[in-house]
Protein backbone atom coordinates (compact mmCIF):
# COMPACT_ATOMS: atom_id res chain seq x y z
CA UNK A 1 0.00 0.00 0.00
CA UNK A 2 1.02 3.57 -0.63
CA UNK A 3 2.32 5.66 2.12
CA UNK A 4 1.48 8.79 0.25
CA UNK A 5 -1.32 11.01 1.77
CA UNK A 6 -2.60 13.80 -0.06
CA UNK A 7 -3.88 16.45 2.23
CA UNK A 8 -5.97 19.50 1.46
CA UNK A 9 -7.21 22.37 3.26
CA UNK A 10 -10.97 22.73 3.72
CA UNK A 11 -10.83 26.30 4.01
CA UNK A 12 -9.99 26.32 0.91
CA UNK A 13 -12.12 24.78 -2.78
CA UNK A 14 -8.91 25.52 -4.36
CA UNK A 15 -6.97 22.89 -1.85
CA UNK A 16 -9.50 20.83 -1.93
CA UNK A 17 -9.87 20.25 -5.97
CA UNK A 18 -6.28 19.80 -6.17
CA UNK A 19 -5.99 17.18 -3.46
CA UNK A 20 -8.94 14.79 -4.80
CA UNK A 21 -7.08 15.07 -8.46
CA UNK A 22 -3.87 14.43 -7.25
CA UNK A 23 -5.00 11.80 -4.98
CA UNK A 24 -7.04 10.20 -7.90
CA UNK A 25 -3.85 10.34 -10.48
CA UNK A 26 -1.45 9.38 -8.26
CA UNK A 27 -4.15 6.68 -6.42
CA UNK A 28 -3.06 7.73 -2.94
CA UNK A 29 -5.90 8.31 -0.29
CA UNK A 30 -7.25 12.32 0.72
CA UNK A 31 -6.74 13.55 3.88
CA UNK A 32 -8.70 16.55 4.51
CA UNK A 33 -7.52 18.72 7.25
CA UNK A 34 -10.38 20.33 8.88
CA UNK A 35 -9.19 24.16 9.05
CA UNK A 36 -11.19 25.97 11.45
CA UNK A 37 -10.90 29.70 12.68
CA UNK A 38 -11.78 30.89 15.58
CA UNK A 39 -13.44 33.88 16.83
CA UNK A 40 -10.80 35.91 17.39
CA UNK A 41 -9.13 34.64 14.39
CA UNK A 42 -6.94 31.86 15.54
CA UNK A 43 -6.54 28.71 13.54
CA UNK A 44 -7.58 25.65 14.52
CA UNK A 45 -6.40 22.59 12.59
CA UNK A 46 -7.35 18.72 12.59
CA UNK A 47 -6.16 16.29 10.28
CA UNK A 48 -9.19 13.80 9.44
CA UNK A 49 -7.12 10.64 9.98
CA UNK A 50 -4.06 8.90 10.98
CA UNK A 51 -1.16 10.31 9.26
CA UNK A 52 1.72 7.87 11.33
CA UNK A 53 4.38 6.80 9.28
CA UNK A 54 3.26 8.46 6.14
CA UNK A 55 4.60 11.06 3.89
CA UNK A 56 1.81 13.76 3.75
CA UNK A 57 1.76 15.98 0.69
CA UNK A 58 0.20 19.56 2.16
CA UNK A 59 -1.83 20.37 -0.88
CA UNK A 60 -1.28 24.30 -0.11
CA UNK A 61 -2.21 26.94 -2.68
CA UNK A 62 -0.37 30.12 -1.30
CA UNK A 63 -2.58 32.73 -3.39
CA UNK A 64 -6.55 32.07 -2.50
CA UNK A 65 -9.11 34.08 -3.31
CA UNK A 66 -10.31 34.40 0.70
CA UNK A 67 -7.22 34.26 2.34
CA UNK A 68 -4.13 36.37 2.37
CA UNK A 69 -0.96 34.63 1.63
CA UNK A 70 0.94 35.01 5.31
CA UNK A 71 -2.52 33.40 6.56
CA UNK A 72 -2.16 30.50 3.94
CA UNK A 73 1.74 30.24 4.36
CA UNK A 74 0.89 30.14 8.15
CA UNK A 75 -1.95 27.00 8.19
CA UNK A 76 0.59 25.25 5.62
CA UNK A 77 3.33 25.77 8.72
CA UNK A 78 0.72 24.56 11.41
CA UNK A 79 -0.27 21.22 9.64
CA UNK A 80 3.36 20.21 9.01
CA UNK A 81 3.86 20.39 12.29
CA UNK A 82 0.94 18.89 13.83
CA UNK A 83 2.00 15.96 10.75
CA UNK A 84 5.09 15.60 12.85
CA UNK A 85 3.85 15.88 15.78
CA UNK A 86 1.16 12.87 14.91
CA UNK A 87 4.32 11.13 13.80
CA UNK A 88 4.41 11.69 9.85
CA UNK A 89 7.41 10.50 8.41
CA UNK A 90 7.95 13.19 5.77
CA UNK A 91 6.06 16.21 5.30
CA UNK A 92 5.94 17.56 1.90
CA UNK A 93 4.42 21.38 0.82
CA UNK A 94 3.00 21.83 -2.50
CA UNK A 95 2.73 25.32 -3.38
CA UNK A 96 1.84 25.54 -6.90
CA UNK A 97 2.67 28.97 -6.86
CA UNK A 98 5.66 30.07 -4.23
CA UNK A 99 4.88 33.62 -2.75
CA UNK A 100 7.81 36.02 -1.72
CA UNK A 101 9.97 35.10 -4.86
CA UNK A 102 10.05 38.65 -5.92
CA UNK A 103 11.25 40.38 -3.21
CA UNK A 104 14.77 39.39 -3.69
CA UNK A 105 17.30 42.24 -2.48
CA UNK A 106 17.03 44.82 -0.47
CA UNK A 107 15.66 47.45 -2.67
CA UNK A 108 15.22 50.16 -0.13
CA UNK A 109 17.37 50.71 3.05
CA UNK A 110 16.34 49.09 6.03
CA UNK A 111 13.76 46.86 3.60
CA UNK A 112 13.03 43.08 4.65
CA UNK A 113 14.73 40.89 1.93
CA UNK A 114 11.36 38.37 2.73
CA UNK A 115 11.99 35.59 -0.30
CA UNK A 116 15.02 34.35 2.07
CA UNK A 117 12.87 34.80 5.44
CA UNK A 118 10.56 32.74 3.73
CA UNK A 119 12.98 30.13 2.70
CA UNK A 120 13.83 29.58 6.10
CA UNK A 121 11.11 29.19 7.81
CA UNK A 122 9.76 26.88 4.59
CA UNK A 123 13.33 24.60 5.32
CA UNK A 124 13.00 24.62 9.01
CA UNK A 125 9.34 23.35 8.85
CA UNK A 126 8.86 21.37 5.86
CA UNK A 127 10.92 18.28 4.57
CA UNK A 128 10.36 19.03 0.68
CA UNK A 129 8.60 21.97 -1.26
CA UNK A 130 7.44 21.14 -4.75
CA UNK A 131 6.76 24.34 -6.63
CA UNK A 132 5.51 25.50 -10.34
CA UNK A 133 8.41 28.49 -11.76
CA UNK A 134 9.68 29.88 -8.57
CA UNK A 135 10.36 33.93 -9.53
CA UNK A 136 14.16 33.75 -10.06
CA UNK A 137 15.28 36.20 -11.16
CA UNK A 138 18.67 37.35 -8.74
CA UNK A 139 18.77 33.71 -7.38
CA UNK A 140 19.92 31.04 -10.15
CA UNK A 141 18.18 27.98 -8.03
CA UNK A 142 15.34 27.72 -5.21
CA UNK A 143 19.06 25.94 -3.33
CA UNK A 144 20.78 29.20 -3.13
CA UNK A 145 17.88 30.07 -0.16
CA UNK A 146 16.33 26.90 0.83
CA UNK A 147 18.21 24.49 2.85
CA UNK A 148 15.35 21.45 2.27
CA UNK A 149 15.04 19.61 -0.86
CA UNK A 150 13.15 21.55 -3.58
CA UNK A 151 11.64 20.45 -6.78
CA UNK A 152 10.93 23.03 -9.13
CA UNK A 153 8.44 22.12 -12.20
CA UNK A 154 8.44 23.76 -14.83
CA UNK A 155 4.25 24.35 -17.20
CA UNK A 156 6.43 26.03 -20.02
CA UNK A 157 5.87 22.52 -22.07
CA UNK A 158 1.76 22.93 -21.70
CA UNK A 159 1.70 26.75 -22.27
CA UNK A 160 3.91 26.40 -25.88
CA UNK A 161 1.45 22.74 -25.83
CA UNK A 162 -1.82 25.44 -25.36
CA UNK A 163 -0.39 28.70 -27.73
CA UNK A 164 0.46 25.96 -30.93
CA UNK A 165 -2.92 24.67 -30.47
CA UNK A 166 -5.05 27.77 -29.85
CA UNK A 167 -2.86 30.90 -32.13
CA UNK A 168 -2.34 30.74 -35.59
CA UNK A 169 1.53 31.82 -36.26
CA UNK A 170 2.61 33.53 -33.20
CA UNK A 171 5.31 35.73 -32.38
CA UNK A 172 6.16 34.72 -29.13
CA UNK A 173 6.85 38.48 -26.85
CA UNK A 174 8.78 38.49 -23.24
CA UNK A 175 8.28 41.38 -21.18
CA UNK A 176 11.72 41.66 -19.41
CA UNK A 177 15.01 40.40 -19.20
CA UNK A 178 14.01 38.23 -17.11
CA UNK A 179 11.24 36.25 -19.01
CA UNK A 180 14.21 35.09 -21.96
CA UNK A 181 14.14 32.30 -19.59
CA UNK A 182 10.92 30.66 -20.41
CA UNK A 183 10.03 33.07 -23.60
CA UNK A 184 12.85 31.22 -25.77
CA UNK A 185 12.33 27.99 -24.12
CA UNK A 186 8.40 28.23 -25.04
CA UNK A 187 9.13 29.36 -29.25
CA UNK A 188 11.42 26.56 -29.20
CA UNK A 189 9.18 24.24 -28.49
CA UNK A 190 6.52 26.13 -30.66
CA UNK A 191 9.08 26.59 -33.49
CA UNK A 192 8.27 29.91 -34.04
CA UNK A 193 10.17 33.52 -33.45
CA UNK A 194 10.54 35.37 -30.39
CA UNK A 195 11.83 38.53 -28.84
CA UNK A 196 12.36 40.08 -25.55
CA UNK A 197 11.54 43.47 -24.54
CA UNK A 198 13.25 45.53 -21.83
CA UNK A 199 11.36 46.69 -18.88
CA UNK A 200 11.71 49.50 -16.31
CA UNK A 201 9.91 48.99 -13.49
CA UNK A 202 9.44 52.24 -10.89
CA UNK A 203 7.27 50.85 -8.55
CA UNK A 204 4.70 48.24 -8.13
CA UNK A 205 1.98 49.52 -10.11
CA UNK A 206 4.39 51.97 -12.30
CA UNK A 207 6.38 49.89 -15.41
CA UNK A 208 7.40 50.97 -18.89
CA UNK A 209 8.37 49.10 -21.21
CA UNK A 210 10.77 49.46 -23.58
CA UNK A 211 9.73 48.24 -27.58
CA UNK A 212 11.95 47.91 -30.66
CA UNK A 213 10.71 49.86 -33.58
CA UNK A 214 12.29 47.55 -35.81
CA UNK A 215 10.11 44.48 -34.52
CA UNK A 216 8.02 44.04 -37.30
CA UNK A 217 4.72 42.98 -35.52
CA UNK A 218 2.43 44.62 -38.69
CA UNK A 219 -1.03 42.25 -38.64
CA UNK A 220 0.61 39.50 -36.56
CA UNK A 221 -0.51 37.17 -33.58
CA UNK A 222 1.65 37.91 -30.61
CA UNK A 223 1.53 35.86 -27.53
CA UNK A 224 2.96 37.41 -24.61
CA UNK A 225 4.34 34.97 -21.90
CA UNK A 226 5.40 35.80 -18.37
CA UNK A 227 5.66 33.69 -15.69
CA UNK A 228 3.13 35.56 -13.55
CA UNK A 229 0.59 38.46 -13.96
CA UNK A 230 0.19 40.44 -10.87
CA UNK A 231 -1.24 43.82 -11.53
CA UNK A 232 -1.37 43.46 -14.92
CA UNK A 233 0.58 46.44 -15.57
CA UNK A 234 3.93 44.81 -17.65
CA UNK A 235 1.23 42.82 -19.87
CA UNK A 236 -0.85 46.09 -20.29
CA UNK A 237 2.19 48.02 -21.15
CA UNK A 238 3.83 45.42 -23.76
CA UNK A 239 -0.85 44.70 -25.39
CA UNK A 240 -0.39 48.93 -25.89
CA UNK A 241 3.16 49.03 -27.89
CA UNK A 242 2.44 45.70 -29.83
CA UNK A 243 -0.58 47.67 -30.98
CA UNK A 244 1.17 50.59 -31.86
CA UNK A 245 3.43 48.46 -34.13
CA UNK A 246 0.48 47.08 -35.76
CA UNK A 247 0.10 44.14 -34.27
CA UNK A 248 -3.75 42.06 -35.17
CA UNK A 249 -4.18 39.70 -32.61
CA UNK A 250 -2.53 39.95 -29.02
CA UNK A 251 -2.72 37.05 -26.50
CA UNK A 252 -1.32 37.15 -23.13
CA UNK A 253 -0.27 33.98 -21.25
CA UNK A 254 1.19 33.43 -17.70
CA UNK A 255 2.30 30.58 -15.61
CA UNK A 256 0.82 32.15 -12.13
CA UNK A 257 -2.61 34.83 -12.89
CA UNK A 258 -2.71 36.32 -9.51
CA UNK A 259 -4.77 38.90 -11.18
CA UNK A 260 -5.04 41.82 -8.32
CA UNK A 261 -6.54 44.87 -8.96
CA UNK A 262 -9.22 43.41 -11.60
CA UNK A 263 -6.26 43.14 -13.74
CA UNK A 264 -7.68 40.28 -16.20
CA UNK A 265 -10.51 43.23 -16.91
CA UNK A 266 -7.84 45.90 -17.05
CA UNK A 267 -6.40 43.95 -19.69
CA UNK A 268 -8.88 42.84 -21.81
CA UNK A 269 -9.45 46.43 -21.78
CA UNK A 270 -6.34 47.11 -22.87
CA UNK A 271 -6.98 44.98 -26.18
CA UNK A 272 -5.90 41.50 -25.54
CA UNK A 273 -7.92 39.23 -27.54
CA UNK A 274 -7.05 36.39 -24.62
CA UNK A 275 -5.56 36.22 -21.14
CA UNK A 276 -4.93 32.46 -20.05
CA UNK A 277 -3.06 31.52 -17.19
CA UNK A 278 -2.27 27.59 -15.82
CA UNK A 279 -4.45 26.44 -12.18
CA UNK A 280 -1.30 26.79 -10.04
CA UNK A 281 -3.54 30.06 -8.68
CA UNK A 282 -7.29 29.55 -9.05
CA UNK A 283 -9.20 32.27 -11.17
CA UNK A 284 -11.24 32.21 -14.29
CA UNK A 285 -8.21 32.23 -16.74
CA UNK A 286 -6.65 28.92 -15.71
CA UNK A 287 -7.27 26.91 -18.47
CA UNK A 288 -3.87 25.31 -18.95
CA UNK A 289 -4.00 22.24 -16.12
CA UNK A 290 -0.69 21.37 -13.98
CA UNK A 291 -2.22 18.83 -11.86
CA UNK A 292 -1.09 16.01 -14.06
CA UNK A 293 2.36 17.08 -14.12
CA UNK A 294 2.62 17.46 -10.73
CA UNK A 295 1.01 13.95 -10.09
CA UNK A 296 3.60 12.17 -12.41
CA UNK A 297 6.24 14.09 -9.99
CA UNK A 298 4.72 12.91 -7.31
CA UNK A 299 4.68 9.25 -8.36
CA UNK A 300 8.09 9.26 -8.80
CA UNK A 301 9.09 10.25 -6.02
C1 LIG B 1 8.59 40.15 -12.79
O1 LIG B 1 9.56 40.54 -13.35
C2 LIG B 1 7.64 39.14 -13.34
O2 LIG B 1 8.26 38.30 -14.27
C3 LIG B 1 6.40 39.79 -13.93
O3 LIG B 1 6.72 40.45 -15.13
C4 LIG B 1 5.79 40.76 -12.97
O4 LIG B 1 5.83 40.25 -11.69
C5 LIG B 1 4.38 41.10 -13.35
O5 LIG B 1 3.86 42.00 -12.42
P1 LIG B 1 2.71 42.99 -12.80
O6 LIG B 1 1.62 42.17 -13.41
O7 LIG B 1 2.30 43.62 -11.50
O8 LIG B 1 3.26 44.00 -13.75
Amino acid sequence: MSNKVIAGFSDSRHSILLAKNIAKLTKSPVNLILAKKFPDGETNLRFSSDVKGKTVYLMRPLKTADEDINNNMMKAIFAAQTAKDLGAARVILVAPYLAYMRQDKRFRPYEAISSRIMANLFSRCFDELITFDPHLHRYRSLSEIFTIKTKRLSADALLAEYIKKNYKNPIILGPDEESYQWARDIAKMIGCPVDVLKKHRYTAESVKIKIKDRLNLKNKSVAIVDDMVSTGHTMIEVIKDAKKLGARKVYCVCVHGLFVENAYEKMKRAGAREVVSTNTIANNAAKIDISKLLAESIIKE
